[in-house]
């Protein structure tokens, strides 16, 4: 395989009080540096905003990510690979990020999000609190793109740490647990494995 092959990545998240804007940081910066080119991008928000500011932490993230241009169809259209991150709501996808994933009918209805890497990273308050759930329906969209979805399985001796093999995931216990080295951890692998993996698949397939 030619390492050469360039990659292109897009990480489209949702984040309200800066868990997964975390985890997408360091996924991004991860598969630069294995040699992609990176698009980080945040989904649009659907709250109102006297939700967003009645909730400090949220009010902090939103200021904090403004710089973070809005996910928008052509981002996932460039990519080879989009590394799509959400929190979890009740066990599943926010309404936002589900929300972009709607919006892609057009792109969907002429084939082309089939034949792209797909993975996924969560998170959530509780431990047992849905994130597994959140992941495997969020592939469901994988699936109907054509999608290969790359998760990271147990390929790493870390991964029996975190305990994750669909995604990236952190226990954030209501804010009171700040993303750690274990899931900065995780977030190192899964990128490194999605641009690995979209690599051998390019290189392939301009083969045929
Ligand atoms: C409406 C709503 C529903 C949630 N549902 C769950 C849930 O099902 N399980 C859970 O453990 N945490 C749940 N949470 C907590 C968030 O998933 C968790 O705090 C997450 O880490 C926040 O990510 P963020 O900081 O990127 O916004 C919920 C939060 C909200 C606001």
């Amino acid at each position: 395989m030619s390492t050469s092959t360039p990659v292109k990545v897009a990480v489209i998240y949702y984040s309200a009080t800066g868990t997964i804007a975390t985890l997408a940081k360091e996924i991004a910066d991860t598969a630069e540096k294995a040699g992609a080119e990176v698009r980080l991008r945040r989904v649009r928000e659907l709250a109102p905003q006297s939700a967003i500011d009645s909730n400090p932490a949220w009010a902090a993230n939103a200021r904090e990510t403004s710089d973070i241009p809005e996910a928008a169809p052509d981002d996932i259209d460039w990519a080879d690979a989009a590394i799509l991150g959400t929190p979890t709501r009740y066990g599943n996808v926010t309404s936002q990020l589900k929300q972009y994933l709607d919006a892609l009918g057009p792109l969907w209805a002429e084939g082309r999000l089939a034949d792209k890497v797909y993975s996924g990273f969560t998170s959530s308050s509780t431990a047992h609190g849905g994130q597994e759930s959140t992941l495997l329906a969020l592939y469901n969209s994988a699936h109907h793109f054509g999608g290969i979805i790359v998760p990271p399985g147990y390929t790493d001796a870390s991964k029996f740490e975190d305990g994750n093999p669909y995604g990236t995931s952190h226990v954030d216990a209501q804010g009171q647990k700040p993303v750690d080295g274990t899931a900065l951890k995780a977030a190192r692998v899964q990128a490194e494995r999605v641009v690995l993996m979209t690599r051998a698949l390019k290189a392939g397939l301009a083969e045929q």
